[in-house]
Order: C-alpha cells, then structure tokens, then sequence
C-alpha cells in the first residue's frame, strides 16, 4: 500500500531553512522561516513564560485530559486579548488548537461540514500554507488582488474590485495584521470598505492573527479583526501564540467563530469540539496554560507586554536602518516601503534570480518570492544584505 505513495513537494519555507543550515559560510544570513530571533541570533524563551512555567512545574498536581475545547480559561484569555472585552460573547464558540496552524486547519474543516460547496478566497500572495491545506481538503479556492509590487504597498482597489466576486456564503481569508508575506497591511478604514463588502455579498471573513504586537503594537493590531467581528454576522478568526509568547513548539493556537445568533452557539461550538475530536481529541495543554497564566496575572502579563514591545521596536529599527542604508547605496527612497511595512516580514520585489543570486553569492536566504524575515538581520548584517540587494540588481 505504501509503495503507492508518491513524493511530496517540500513546503518552500522548510526547504530554505534546511538548505540554510547545510550552508557552512560563516557570513550566511537567515532571513526565511517566520520566527523571532534576538540581535544575537537566538530566540529567547520570553521572559514571563519562564515565570509562568516555573510556577506551573511548581502547582501543578495532575495532567489528566482538559476538554475537547481545551481550558476555558484559555479560550476566554486569549479571545480576550485578540477580541477585547467588548467581543460577542453570547455568540462565540471557541476551541484550543495546536498552535495557529492547527487553528486554520480546524476553520478550515469547519467550514467543509457547514458548506462544501463553499469557495475560500484567499489574498494573492498569502502564506503558501492556506492553499496547500485548501487543496488536501479539496476545497473551492479563489484569490483576491493583494499586493502592489509597483508600490510596495496594498492594491486596494484590485482586492476590492475581486473580492466583488465573492457568492455569499464563501469564506474570505484575510490576514488579521502584519500580512505574510508582504508586510503591507489594511488601514482600519479599509477594514471597514472590506467588511461592509463581505457584510453586503453575505460572505464569511475567515481572520488568520498569529502575529499580534509584532506591527503596530497589541491593541492596534487587532483592531481590524474587532472591526470585522462588529460588522458581520458571523466570521470564524485562528489566532496564534507562536510569535507573539515565543512558544513555538508548544503549539499554542485558538479558533474562534461568531454564529450569527446566540442560539447557533451550542451547535457551533459542538461541531469545533467534534472536528478536535475526529483530529487530535484533547489539544495540547502546557502552552495554553502558560499564556493563561500570563494573561491573568497583571505582573507577567505587564512583563510579557513590556517584552514583546522591544520585540517589536526591535523589528521597526531593523526596518528603518535597512530602508536607510538602501536610500544611501541607490540614492532613492524606492525602498521607503520596507519601513512603512508592519510585522516580521517583507517582501522585496525581487525577481527569484535576484533572489537565487543573493543565496548564492552573498549566502542571503529569502524565501524565493522575496519575502524576508525581517527579524534575521541586525546592525551588523544590515548593511551585507543592503549591498547584496544592489549587487543583484534589485
Ligand atoms: C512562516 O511563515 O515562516 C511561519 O508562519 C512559519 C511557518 O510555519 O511557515
């Protein structure tokens, strides 16, 4: 039966982070995989997360199964922070999922058991993972104008000139903040232009968060998604802890929906748990129960938020010396967007000869659309990858 497997193609991400570890150049710069990494290169267990796993090795007193949902707790702490204290609460299911990928996959399948004939949207470019799990579902899938690669910045009136399209009853992936891979994002008046449309067509906005406070700060990163929840009647949100806690292998995610009415919500919520169930049954506990703990405890959540506010001041000052020394290399501010970009990443603009060249003359790994991981580079490195970009001609 095995032998009637046939070979899968490597997720591009994974792929560049495997070829940058076989690299032996000392000089090499890792600008691939989406994780956040110190001046040093390391990425740091967060500081409360240390407190908070301290205290829980401490109290713990047992490991038996939580719920198919999860903790509620953790639901409520976590939908909190990315909903706010004025999220529907009488009408939203919520289910732990491991890690934000978990939490897409689960909305995914949701959105099968409800309406299989539904198409999903997602923006052109997106995270190269929504299409790959869209497809092994065999689900419809569409795309929507995204980026302007002339500007650097979002073509909005291509995304809401496509997203006309939509039937109602599809579901319209959007990226709550920080976009991957482009790093350009809505305003929150645009918000408001697509929820109206998505409200007006009878669509589903289907929010992928994983990287809050990594652009413009907790709050204001969410407040696109809150926009859309107050707009719409129903709408389904996969949140991360990946990024934002630093908790990556712990797979620590939520998935989130609104029915439309409070007398929706025990089926809602009963199908999500059902869709863990059939998956993995329970999901995983530690991370969850590590951000709960920190979201509930003013002296680690204000630890936590301090921490993750150098993080992201951290990314913004990268953006800035990399937007300045390429005004200084090309005499232009043609690259000023990569200061304006908000999140982890950005993508270039390069073509992927630029981009092969920069492997492989200058050991400067991007994914092969030119989206850099910001986070990669600090004040040493910065000006490498500006003279790699100009010696290849970007
Ligand atoms: C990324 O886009 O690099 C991250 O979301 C990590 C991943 O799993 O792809």
């Amino acid at each position: 039966m095995l032998t009637a497997l046939t070979p899968q193609a490597p997720d591009k991400i994974l792929a560049l982070m495997a070829a940058f570890k076989q690299d032996t150049r000392a000089d090499k710069i890792d600008l691939g995989v989406g994780v956040y990494k110190d001046a040093t290169g390391l990425t740091p267990v967060m500081r409360a997360v240390k407190a908070a796993e301290r205290q829980l090795v401490e109290t713990q007193d047992t490991k038996v199964y939580t719920g198919l949902a999860g903790d509620p707790a953790f639901a409520d702490a976590l939908s909190t922070l990315v909903l706010g204290e004025d999220r529907p609460r009488d009408r939203l299911a919520a289910v732990a999922t491991p890690g934000g990928t978990g939490a897409i996959r689960q909305g995914l399948e949701l959105i099968r058991m409800a309406a299989p004939e539904a198409t999903v949207w997602l923006s052109n470019p997106t995270w190269p993972n929504h299409p790959a799990i869209i497809d092994y579902l065999g689900m419809p899938s569409s795309s929507y104008r995204y980026f302007d690669t002339a500007t650097g910045g979002v073509d909005f009136d291509g995304m809401m000139s496509d997203l006309e399209g939509v039937a109602p009853g599809d579901a319209v992936i959007l990226h709550g903040c920080c976009h991957n891979p482009t790093g350009a994002n809505l305003t929150l008046d645009q918000w408001g232009e697509v929820a109206a449309l998505l409200e007006r067509r009878g669509a589903v906005p289907f929010i992928d968060i994983a990287y809050q406070g990594f652009g413009d700060g907790v709050e204001a990163d969410a407040a696109g998604t809150r926009a859309m929840i107050a707009a719409v009647p129903e709408a389904i949100i996969a949140a991360s802890c990946s990024k934002n806690f630093g908790i990556y292998r712990e797979r620590t995610g939520l998935l989130m929906a609104a029915a439309p009415s409070a007398e929706r919500l025990a089926v809602t919520q009963g199908a999500m748990a059902t869709l863990n169930r059939l998956n993995f049954s329970f999901p995983p506990d530690h991370g969850a129960r590590v951000v709960t703990m920190i979201l509930t405890d003013d002296a680690l959540r204000a630890d936590w938020l301090a921490e993750l506010e150098d993080v992201r001041l951290g990314m913004l000052t990268l953006r800035e010396a990399l937007a300045a020394a390429l005004r200084d290399r090309v005499g232009s501010d043609r690259f000023g967007f990569l200061a304006a970009h908000r999140g982890m990443f950005s993508r270039l603009g390069a073509s992927p000869e630029q981009v092969e060249a920069m492997r492989r003359d200058h050991g400067v790994y991007m994914v092969g659309d030119s989206r850099m991981n910001i986070a990669g580079l600090n004040e040493r490195t910065v000006p490498m990858l500006a003279d790699a970009i100009v010696a290849a001609g970007v």
